[in-house]
């Protein structure tokens, strides 16, 4: 096979076989196909697309690429979730704990932050004690005793995704659907998932701008899932404004906290109620939204779904005794309200700009190296609909510095105030 004949059969717009899928990666993975090659394949990928078969195959080729985890010594059906990537998006921490409350394993590899979204593992860090690094033998055991663990990745997994993502970035192809949806796949498939919930978040916020582009990432995910014999189930929900009101680590392991006990934001709530439902179903052990739902609400109702999170905690060297008491979190000095300029109705948030103004303050990383501080980050006091009067709080900013000028200037700069707006519909679909 030679590279230069599949190149030139992508660009006529005809279907790869398997094998020929199977070449690229393998070979491309161990540097026989040099990246100038590599990157001409994906340019004509993203001009005439793949069918469902072949981002099935490129799937499985990637997650095939390097290490595998087996999660076999894991009883039941292991359902992993994974979100396209928000601002606030504090969800993996109040689902974990809420699914594995209901009986059915929760065996997580997060990832940890980079540019304007958090990672579950930078927050997670926030609980004092709580380690992140644990080797797989009692990964496995965790999750045996608690149904539940969440760990940092590790192992070579998916070589051929970082490749081709690192390429991809610097030759215009990161936003070509069928590369997304193999790339968010065989991550998954690698770190041993069973079924796979997906949130695909749309808006300014999120990798994708528009509905109907992330209908059609959802909609090619479940399809690589029959291809590849998982099931994949899909949620498209709105990230037009942040979710939640909390932006920052030990910011958001409070509101998950408040979640987790019955009153947390009802965006975020409602969010977790929807993607825990496909989690149950996707492991077989509800029918449908509504039974999930409720299975879901009776464990946060009954104290279970904190007890369980209070066990993971504990279980991870993390002191529980912070979902009772919130100033065991690590505390930010100051304080700063962010007044409304005039009176009116919050029309917009740029969440994008808000989770910038988190990193302003310290609470993400511009380079792998920069170190986070938990403390730090805001709480969005008005959401899109809601009226403020002028001077009234916008946005609470919590800062290890007193002088916040510019973290202020853009949160004024991402809020639009005026007229009266509806609140936007937060689950836009649900696919699969
Ligand atoms: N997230 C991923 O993991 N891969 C992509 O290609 C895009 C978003
Ligand atoms: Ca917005």
């Amino acid at each position: 096979m030679r590279m230069i004949d599949l190149i030139e059969k992508k660009q006529m717009g005809q279907a790869l076989t398997q094998d020929e899928i199977q070449y690229i990666v393998t070979n491309f993975t161990n540097e026989t196909i040099p990246n100038y090659q590599m990157a001409a394949f994906m340019m004509s990928v993203y001009f005439q697309g793949m069918s469902k078969e072949e981002a099935g195959w490129l799937t499985m080729a990637m997650a095939e690429s390097g290490d595998q985890m087996d999660l076999s010594a894991i009883e039941g059906v292991k359902v992993d979730k994974h979100s396209t990537g928000g601002v606030g998006d504090t969800t993996t921490i109040i689902l974990a704990p809420l699914v594995a409350a209901c009986g059915v394993p929760v065996a997580k590899m997060s990832g940890r932050g980079l540019g304007h979204t958090g990672g579950t593992i930078d927050k997670l860090e926030a609980i004092p004690g709580f380690h992140t690094e644990v080797p797989v033998e009692d990964f496995i055991k965790l999750v045996n005793k608690n149904k539940l663990a969440v760990v940092g990745q590790t192992g070579n997994l998916t070589p051929a995704d970082k490749k081709m993502y690192a390429l991809r970035d610097v030759t215009s192809t990161v936003q070509s659907i069928p590369l997304i949806a193999s790339s968010i796949m065989s991550k998954k498939i690698a770190a041993g998932a069973d079924a796979i919930v997906l949130d695909v978040k749309v808006g300014d916020g999120a990798f994708m701008k528009n509905v109907d582009q992330a209908r059609e990432l959802a909609q090619t995910m479940v399809s690589i899932g029959q291809v590849v014999g998982r099931q994949v189930l899909a949620v498209i929900s709105d990230m037009s404004q942040p979710l939640g009101r909390a932006v920052g680590n030990a910011l958001e392991i409070q509101e998950a906290i408040d979640t987790l006990k019955g009153h947390g934001p009802q965006d975020l709530t409602d969010l977790c109620l929807v993607l825990g439902s496909q989690m149950l179903i996707a492991a077989g052990a509800a029918d449908n939204l509504e039974v999930g739902k409720a299975m879901l609400q009776a464990k946060i109702d009954d104290g279970s779904a904190l007890a369980k999170f209070k066990d993971f905690v504990q279980a991870q060297g993390g002191n529980p005794a912070v979902a009772d008491d919130p100033s065991l979190l690590p505390q930010a000095k100051y304080k700063i309200e962010v007044p409304a300029p005039q009176a009116g109705y919050v029309t917009d948030w740029v969440a994008h700009d808000i989770g910038v103004a988190a990193n302003l303050l310290g609470a993400g990383r511009n380079t792998l190296d920069d170190v986070i501080d938990p403390a730090v980050g805001l709480m969005v006091q008005a959401k899109i609909g809601d009226y403020v009067d002028q001077g009234q709080s916008l946005a609470t900013i919590y800062a290890d510095r007193e002088q916040v000028d510019d973290v202020i200037e853009k949160i004024l700069a991402a809020v639009t105030l005026g007229e009266a707006v509806k609140q936007p519909t937060l689950i836009i679909d649900t696919i699969g």
